[in-house]
């Protein structure tokens, strides 16, 4: 996997997209529906805010040098099998994520921007089942 090509989408987005979230968590509530009751309580949005941050953040620490990002992962996904989340499908985050930056970047979306993608997110999978 390249850190590199994953970084630059992110850059990409963020220089494109002034607000990413919202297409996130439609991708994710169109892919999975029943995740969407779960975020009842967050009327203004800033769970869903925090939590793509958080995400986004937890991805650059583990391609930088994981000083907490598979702790992290672990920690969240168990925290989330309490909220709801079936734990096989805590990752479906990232996967709703990398859609929605496919979307964003139109053709700028690369065969080697999502072979990246895929391949961050198997290792995440198996990170935080560990
Ligand atoms: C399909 C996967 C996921 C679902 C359905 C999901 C769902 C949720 C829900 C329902 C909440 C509580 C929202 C509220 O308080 O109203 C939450 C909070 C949170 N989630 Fe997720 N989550 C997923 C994946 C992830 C991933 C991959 C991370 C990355 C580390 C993450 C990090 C967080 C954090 C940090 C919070 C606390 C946000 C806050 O209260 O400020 N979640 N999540």
């Amino acid at each position: 996997m390249d850190a590199g090509i994953i970084m630059q989408t992110i850059e990409a987005v963020g220089a494109r997209c002034a607000d990413p979230v919202p297409l996130v968590y439609e991708r994710l509530f169109a892919a999975h529906p029943d995740f969407a009751p779960l975020f009842r309580n967050d009327h203004s949005g800033a769970a869903r805010g925090h939590m793509f941050t958080t995400a986004i953040e937890t991805l650059m620490d583990l391609l930088a040098d994981d000083a907490y990002a598979s702790h992290m992962l672990q920690a969240e996904r168990t925290n989330h099998a309490n909220l709801g989340v079936a734990t096989d499908l805590f990752t479906a985050f990232y996967g709703a994520t990398a859609e929605a930056f496919r979307d964003i970047l139109g053709p700028d979306w690369t065969g080697e921007a999502d072979a990246a993608w895929r391949t961050l997110i198997v290792r995440i999978d198996a990170l935080s089942a560990a």
